[in-house]
């Protein structure tokens, strides 16, 4: 047995990853992987509670997020990735952890909510959007995860799931299952190229790891700055600017951007050549990227390939834990 904390993590394959994502949650994977067992989820089945009526969106977008995973640098070597609905194993677990939560307490959940009120669900919510932590429980309970690096909008679920397993493990007088610690990043969430706090589709305002680099650099340079700065030879304002916190993320030259981060504070420095050097190293981070991901683009077969022994392998892995939860269930009938 190996010795190696479990990390378990994922994303919706609703869309292409873009930046938000590599701040967010990418890059701890990246770094965590060599040092942990980690497990990759495409959560395709979860992508459908709000988007039952377009599985096509959600099945392109499978095969999208594991070429994003595999040319950001997800090693499958090291890395598990697995697509949530060929482990059924997972949704078995969910639904006996459905009867552990109340109706009022998944009403509550903040991010739930905010999901809501985003999507226009109004009193017509369903069932299965709904209960969606209850079934995010299950992925991390049933890889025995000790890690979830996620975004900080993900706290909610890993406080429901802390919830689930403490009470699953009390009723049923066991210890099969474990409770988890989220990883959040240790950077502000990315905000988008607009300025608003979240990159969306909608609002064309994130920058997709696949983006075309031309419109990288455009992108950069239509990026929201210091509004009150005018004038070039007046102060900027640097905290909180959108484009030095993506210079905080994406620039290596930490002596050049501290000079700029001077210089943009004592004034006569202006957005313009700011935002082009940002569109530099942007096109500089995901150059690479995109050199990896025509590749796999070429070789489809491979990616797939590459998910079906992930798949494998996680199921292994989950299969024993809901052995351990139909036992401790007294689900247990034949020997
Ligand atoms: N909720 C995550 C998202 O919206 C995806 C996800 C599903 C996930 N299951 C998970 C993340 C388990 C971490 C752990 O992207």
């Amino acid at each position: 047995m190996s010795e190696k904390k479990v990390i378990l993590t994922g994303d919706r394959p609703t869309g292409k990853l873009h930046l938000g994502h590599y701040v967010g949650s990418l890059q701890s994977r990246i770094k965590l992987q060599s040092t942990h067992e980690q497990y990759v989820m495409i959560a395709d089945a979860q992508a459908l509670t709000d988007n039952y009526d377009n599985p096509e969106k959600v099945h392109e977008n499978v095969i999208e997020v594991a070429i994003d995973y595999l040319s950001v640098g997800i090693d499958p070597s090291e890395t598990t990735i697995f697509i949530q609905s060929m482990v059924p194993e997972i949704h078995e677990i969910a639904m006996y952890f459905l009867n552990l939560v109340t109706w009022n307490r998944l009403k509550h959940n903040p991010t739930v909510k905010a999901e809501i009120r985003q999507k226009g669900f109004g009193e017509s919510v369903p069932a299965g959007f709904m209960t969606y932590p209850v079934f995010q429980a299950a992925d991390i309970a049933a890889f025995h995860a000790d890690l979830v690096p996620v975004g900080d909008d993900q706290r909610p679920m890993i406080e429901q799931t802390n919830e689930i397993v403490r009470n699953f493990n009390r009723i049923y007088k066991t210890d099969a299952l474990k409770e988890v610690e989220g990883l959040y990043p240790n950077v502000a969430r990315l905000p988008g190229i607009d300025g608003s706090a979240k990159m969306s589709k909608s609002l064309n305002n994130g920058i997709a790891l696949s983006e075309d680099l031309k419109s990288v650099m455009k992108k950069a340079k239509k990026m929201f700055s210091d509004p009150n700065h005018t004038n070039i030879e007046d102060p900027g304002q640097v905290e909180g600017n959108p484009v030095f916190l993506y210079l905080d993320c994406f620039c290596s030259d930490t002596q050049k951007l501290a000079e700029l981060k001077e210089h943009y504070t004592r004034g006569g420095l202006g957005d313009g050549s700011v935002k082009k050097y940002l569109g530099e190293v942007l096109v500089e981070f995901l150059e690479p990227i995109q050199t990896r991901r025509a590749q796999f683009e070429q070789d489809k077969g491979e990616v797939l390939n590459i998910l079906k022994k992930g798949t494998v392998e996680a199921r292994k892995k989950a299969a024993k834990t809901l052995a351990a939860v139909k036992e401790a269930m007294h689900l247990n009938y034949f020997k």
